[in-house]
């Protein structure tokens, strides 16, 4: 019979507590315990990036940590970074507004390696939107389009935050 330990988390903003086998992996514990199917799997062994998801805000492979190794934190995978059900996040409405998915495999994956990398430089360079999704394999687009959308994402999230230091300053 396989250890089991229970361990409780933060999954895009709700508190779980859930007892898992020590060996169960934390993609396999976000797809089939918690039915968050939009983290994917494609390789399995930390190379293709579609598994990646937000741990304490840094963008992580999912496929390479254990469920348990993730007891105390707090998760974002692509169904929790829309601040609504009815609102996509910026990056999305730049992703779907510059064609920047295909079959969408990929795309999980790559939204939220870029939240942590926009996060980061709010201001990229074309090459340096290229590097930060180097970890990110599409086997669709050719990428173009990935990029353009990225930087497309870059100026929508930059003007969200001139507007909101300039509402909070006015005030
Ligand atoms: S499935 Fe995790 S990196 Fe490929
Ligand atoms: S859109 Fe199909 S793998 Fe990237």
């Amino acid at each position: 019979m396989s250890e089991t330990r229970t361990i409780t988390l933060n999954v895009n903003g709700v508190r779980r507590e859930e007892t898992v086998p020590v060996r169960l992996t934390l993609a396999d514990f976000l797809r089939h315990r918690l039915g968050l199917t939009g983290t994917h799997l494609g390789c399995e062994h930390g190379v293709c990036g579609a598994c990646t998801i937000l741990f304490d805000g840094r963008s992580v492979r999912s496929c390479l940590m254990l469920a348990v190794q993730a007891d105390g934190g707090d998760i974002t995978t692509v169904e929790g970074i829309a601040p609504d059900g009815k609102t996509l996040h910026p990056i999305q409405e730049a992703f779907r507004d510059n064609h920047g998915l295909q079959c969408g495999f990929c795309t999980p994956g790559i939204l939220t390696t870029l939240i942590e990398f926009l996060r980061d430089n709010p201001n990229p360079t074309e090459e340096e939107v290229r590097i930060g999704l180097s970890g990110n394999l599409c086997r669709c687009t050719g990428y173009q389009n990935i990029v353009t959308a990225t930087l497309d994402a870059a100026r929508r999230l930059r003007a969200i935050s001139v507007r909101s230091v300039s509402g909070s300053t006015s005030k």
